[in-house]
């Protein structure tokens, strides 16, 4: 971007984050997630960084919180309550790391080690205890004055009305090996002790109040900070009273010559904070990984939100030699979790061509992280879609993963335009093959008439080998394109043809995948009626109407042949989807296809027309993960050849299927002395 374009772009972001901002701090209000918000500030913060020139006094990284409400008495911080710069990947924290390295001597340096804490999604409290008794106690506000809240906090049992007792406090400290500190406690005895925390509330609390909501016909909350805040800043403390608000608290501004935040919680604990036992010293960046890997993963079985951790340099004399920077402090930040959202840039709108033809517009991304994973695009459904976001090539957008599956934009922040987006139009014919699009009335999409369309082909024989179809593992759509680029298929039939030397020969290809690769495709010959069905990808036949059919007609040959009255039989199916079904059958390229496939193929017949299947009376239990096919499909096929399977060991099982990492139930097997077979010698049991 050009010098004068990045002003502006660093202008509007500042704009923007500053209005959320004020909704969100000042009403508690909330129109972006808070995921979308924290996007928009690391762009901005990282901009700055790179161009401090532009940092302007009023930026949002230059301050914290909002205005405080008019109606509480206001409290003058003894210090400024700062707040934490985020990052947001490994290399985000080494980066810190390094930018923190360069400002100490050799030896502070290799002194560096970290404290880390769970990052409470809450609301921070400053608490002031005069003589062992709590006097104030205060919000954020703006880091500078907060609100005056001592009432609602007294409320909340996790904080200490008083202090404990000062022999109690020495004695535990000196138990902790804190000699010095327990002396210097003694001699400066607790005349002003000042404390730091946060206030949140339990996620069964956040719901049961949510429910209440719903009750009183009234709006929900978004998230526990919400009711958090809400019900700290209420001027009524019973109503506060009625949460069950929790506390935990993480620093303490009084010198009591502790040299490492580790020291500071044994503190705070001996004089009756609560703490959270989460919290972990860790001497070296990789064991914070870790960590942080284990909290991203675990972070739902916690009773309460986290949003990341925090991690604070140890040594206090380092923590402070490095100062402030903006509204932070040099020597900690918040490494938060991978986001559920993000912004990020649309780049063009393009076309795919769907195995029926129907056109999806979807959205190329600048790639941005989100949950761990990189994202570049994002479905846009259709044209009613793109009017409804109004989206345009270049606009930023906010994007979400649907279910933490499919990316999704959520929303346009129109408001950081320039003027240079551009419209999508749909195209008047097929990217793919040039055919005039067609669409009929009760449909949404435009659709490409055209058979023989690769990019129809292509989508078809990725919807043949997936999970409700052929169920081939390791088939990809990458692989996929190779094998048709390279010639060596144009159709699922070409599949079963496929040799290891075919593959083998494909750049990267190493030998054994290879191997396992073609494996895995004659394994899926065995086939049960639906899914063959489902697998031929004819227009409105879903897996539960693949059923249907596959129980009504029982084999191939009568579905093939059945006319229109005949379709319209089956429950389920009305006029449109039966002449889905005669249509694909009468195309003469298709029963050409059909003929071809049967060849290679075995449709296992459904249990019932079974008589003495293969498997027949033999019980099976799986263990493992298996290379060639899932687990379900391993199951169906079992079923179907009349074999039993069952999820528990027993004297009864005949045998336990063994496939990599195998659970307690191989070593069950070993003790009650049941046969254990390989996936290969299982597969050879079926043949
Ligand atoms: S330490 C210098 N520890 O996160 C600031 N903060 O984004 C020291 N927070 O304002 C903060 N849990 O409200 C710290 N275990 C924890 C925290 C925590 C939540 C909040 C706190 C702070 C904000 C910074």
């Amino acid at each position: 971007m050009a010098r004068e374009e990045l002003k502006k772009r660093i202008g509007k972001l500042r704009e923007l984050i500053n209005h959320h901002r004020y909704l969100y701090h000042v009403l508690d209000k909330q129109e972006i997630s808070d995921e979308a918000l924290d996007s928009l500030k690391k762009e901005l913060f990282d901009l700055e960084q790179k161009y401090p020139e532009f940092i302007t006094l009023d930026s949002p990284t230059q301050r914290v919180g909002g205005a405080p409400l008019k109606e509480f008495k206001k409290i003058r911080h003894p210090e400024r309550m700062l707040s934490l710069n985020d990052v947001f990947s490994k290399q985000d924290f080494l980066d810190w790391q390094e930018r923190v390295s360069k400002l100490l001597t050799e030896k502070e340096k290799k002194d560096i080690d970290f404290y880390c804490e769970l990052k409470l999604d809450g609301l921070a409290i400053e608490l002031i205890y005069e003589n062992g008794l709590l006097k104030t106690g205060s919000t954020r506000g703006d880091g500078i004055v907060g609100e005056d809240v001592t009432q609602n906090l007294k409320t909340i049992e996790a904080v200490p009305l008083r202090l404990r007792d000062i022999n109690k406090v020495i004695e535990e400290l000196k138990k902790e090996n804190l000699k010095k500190i327990a002396e210097n406690i003694r001699n400066k005895g607790l005349k002003k002790v000042i404390v730091r925390g946060e206030v949140f509330l339990t996620k069964k609390e956040f719901e049961k109040i949510n429910k209440i909501q719903v009750k009183k016909g009234l709006p929900l909350y978004a998230n526990p900070r919400n009711i958090a805040a809400g019900s700290i800043r209420q001027l009524d403390p019973k109503v506060t009273a009625l949460r069950q608000l929790d506390s935990n608290a993480y620093d303490l501004l009084t010198d009591f010559g502790q040299k490492t935040h580790e020291e500071t919680h044994k503190i705070l604990k001996a004089l009756g904070f609560k703490i959270n036992k989460n919290n972990k010293y860790r001497q070296n960046a990789n064991k914070v990984f870790e960590l942080h890997k284990f909290w991203q993963k675990n972070r739902d079985s916690l009773p309460y939100e986290i949003d990341g951790i925090v991690v604070i340099i140890n040594n206090n004399n380092i923590f402070k030699k490095l100062g402030v920077v903006g509204k932070a402090p040099r020597g900690a930040v918040a490494f938060k979790f991978s986001l559920k959202q993000a912004t990020t840039k649309v780049e063009d709108i393009f076309i795919q061509v769907g195995r029926t033809g129907a056109m999806t517009p979807v959205a190329r991304l600048k790639p941005v992280s989100i949950s761990g994973v990189t994202i570049t695009r994002a479905t846009l459904h259709n044209k009613d879609e793109i009017k409804r976001l109004g989206v345009k090539i270049g606009d930023t957008v906010i994007v979400g993963r649907a279910g933490d599956v499919i990316p999704d934009i959520v929303k346009v922040l129109t408001e950081l335009r320039t003027g240079k987006e551009k419209d999508f139009k749909m195209p008047k014919v097929c990217p793919s093959c040039g055919s005039k699009l067609i669409k009929s009335e009760r449909e949404l999409f435009w659709r490409c008439p055209n058979s023989k369309c690769f990019a129809r082909k292509r989508r078809a024989l990725y919807y043949f080998v997936s999970r409700g179809a052929f169920d081939i593992r390791g088939l990809g759509p990458k692989i996929i394109d190779r094998l048709l680029e390279e010639g060596l298929i144009r159709d699922a039939a070409d599949l079963f043809e496929l040799k290891e030397g075919d593959v083998v020969q494909l750049e990267r290809f190493a030998e054994k995948s290879a191997e396992n690769l073609i494996k895995a495709v004659q394994n899926s010959r065995k086939i049960s009626l639906p899914r063959f069905i489902y697998a031929l990808g004819i227009r409105n036949v879903g897996q539960e109407t693949s059923q249907d059919l596959a129980e009504y007609f029982g084999d191939m040959g009568k579905l093939e042949k059945a006319n229109l009255d005949e379709l319209q039989k089956i429950k389920d199916i009305g006029p449109v989807v039966a002449e889905s079904i005669n249509k694909w059958f009468s195309d003469e390229r298709n029963r050409k296809f059909l003929w071809r496939l049967k060849i290679s193929i075995n449709i296992i017949k459904t249990k019932k027309e079974i008589k003495g299947g293969k498997l027949k009376g033999r019980r099976f239990v799986l263990t493992g993960e298996l290379k060639t096919m899932s687990r379900n499909r391993v199951r169906e096929i079992i079923r179907n050849l009349d074999g039993n399977v069952s999820e528990a060991v027993s004297k009864n099982t005949d045998f336990v299927v063994v496939g990599l990492n195998p659970g307690s139930k191989l070593k069950m097997a070993e003790k009650l002395g049941v046969k254990t077979i390989k996936e290969e010698e299982f597969l050879k049991l079926l043949q």
